[in-house]
């Protein structure tokens, strides 16, 4: 089922930011540590290196830079900012970090929280987001997507270590009663797949009083069947889009960008050859970032408006998967500052 975006207000994307750790590691450092090298990953995935949060930085310094870059392309008063949600599978603080930020920002009318759905996080943040402004409910949310999953991986599991990044990108979007930037969308799960890719808590059960034990909050490294993952990737998300475009009547040859989450490089060709997409409308940045989580769509999407290649009124094809499992789709217009 394709759900309706028929809202009384349209959406417009106004600003877009991100922020990246300074820290870079290389496919030959990897090989230092686990037995891969840079032929294997870069040919298996198109990653050459990733970023990682080191010391003297933070996820929610990241997602705040992001935010702060977004809502100054897009021109606006940090209060009059009515919604921030963080999209993240890894908060500095398991009470929500999106407040933090809002505090950061100095965003004091807007309501902060965060939004959980691993990769395609970002894409469900910003249907989310989208709810509120379409509805006439609030009119200026930032979305963002931030993941700092270097915390989480396992650095001596080369089957996983090898494709994960950390970073942070966010948009502005504001509702709009002349233009719809978000022509349509549709979000998925799947939980009977769910044990395809983990980052599941432990199962320690610790002695609280007699009788009595409590568990430990603690949580296992990354866990994923890359094989499944990707076969769920290559399949499902042709399908989404394809309805997607079926509904709105659109030709895949007028989309201007196939933006999608950014896990492997095959997967973007991969979707682009069932659309007959030519290499040169498919936005990667894999090469640079590697798999960032729930940042990859709007670090890329930051990345190819700020060196023009995105330009105000190009159609994009959008599309994030991920972990849940969970996946979805969105089309619209770029549409930038005013
Ligand atoms: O963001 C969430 C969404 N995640 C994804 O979309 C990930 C989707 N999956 C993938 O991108 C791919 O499945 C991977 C990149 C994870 C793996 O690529 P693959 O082509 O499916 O490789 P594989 O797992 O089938 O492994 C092939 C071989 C194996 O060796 P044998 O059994 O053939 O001897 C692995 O042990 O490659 C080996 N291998 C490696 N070799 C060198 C696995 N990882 C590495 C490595 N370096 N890092």
């Amino acid at each position: 089922m394709i759900r309706n975006s028929q809202w009384d207000l349209g959406i417009s994307f106004v600003g877009c930011g991100s922020a990246m750790p300074h820290k870079v590691i290389t496919n030959d450092q990897l090989g230092q540590r686990v037995d891969t090298n840079d032929e294997w990953i870069k040919s298996r995935t198109g990653i050459g290196e990733r970023r990682v949060i080191g010391e003297n930085e933070s996820l929610i310094e990241l997602a705040t830079e992001a935010a702060f870059d977004a809502i100054k392309m897009a021109d606006w008063d940090v209060k009059t900012i009515d919604l921030i949600i963080l999209a993240t599978s890894t908060p500095e603080d398991l009470f929500g970090s999106a407040p933090k930020i809002q505090s950061n920002l100095g965003a004091s009318n807007a309501v902060a929280f965060d939004l959980t759905a691993a990769c395609s996080g970002f894409l469900f943040a910003l249907v989310t987001a989208s709810q509120y402004l379409g509805s006439g409910a609030m009119k200026r949310a930032v979305v963002i997507g931030a993941d700092q999953l270097s915390k989480w991986v396992d650095w001596d599991d080369r089957k996983t270590c090898v494709l994960f990044g950390d970073g942070a990108g966010a948009v502005a979007i504001e509702s709009s009663e002349n233009e719809s930037g978000l022509v349509g969308y549709d979000l998925k799960s799947d939980g009977s797949k769910g044990g395809c890719l983990n980052l599941s808590q432990s199962n320690i059960f610790l002695d609280l009083v007699q009788g009595v034990t409590h568990q430990k909050g603690e949580y296992l490294p990354i866990q994923m069947e890359g094989k499944e993952v990707y076969k769920f990737a290559v399949k499902e998300v042709p399908i989404i889009l394809g309805e997607l475009l079926d509904k709105y009547q659109i030709n895949s040859e007028c989309i201007d960008w196939l933006l999608l989450h950014q896990a492997n490089q095959r997967i973007l060709d991969a979707v682009a050859s069932r659309f007959s997409i030519p290499s040169e409308k498919v936005l990667s940045n894999l090469r640079h970032y590697g798999n960032t989580s729930a940042a990859t769509i709007p670090l890329m999407l930051d990345e190819a408006v700020r060196d023009q290649r995105i330009k105000s009124g190009d159609l994009i094809a959008c599309s994030g998967f991920g972990a849940g499992l969970s996946w979805g789709a969105a089309l619209f217009y770029w549409h930038g500052p005013h």
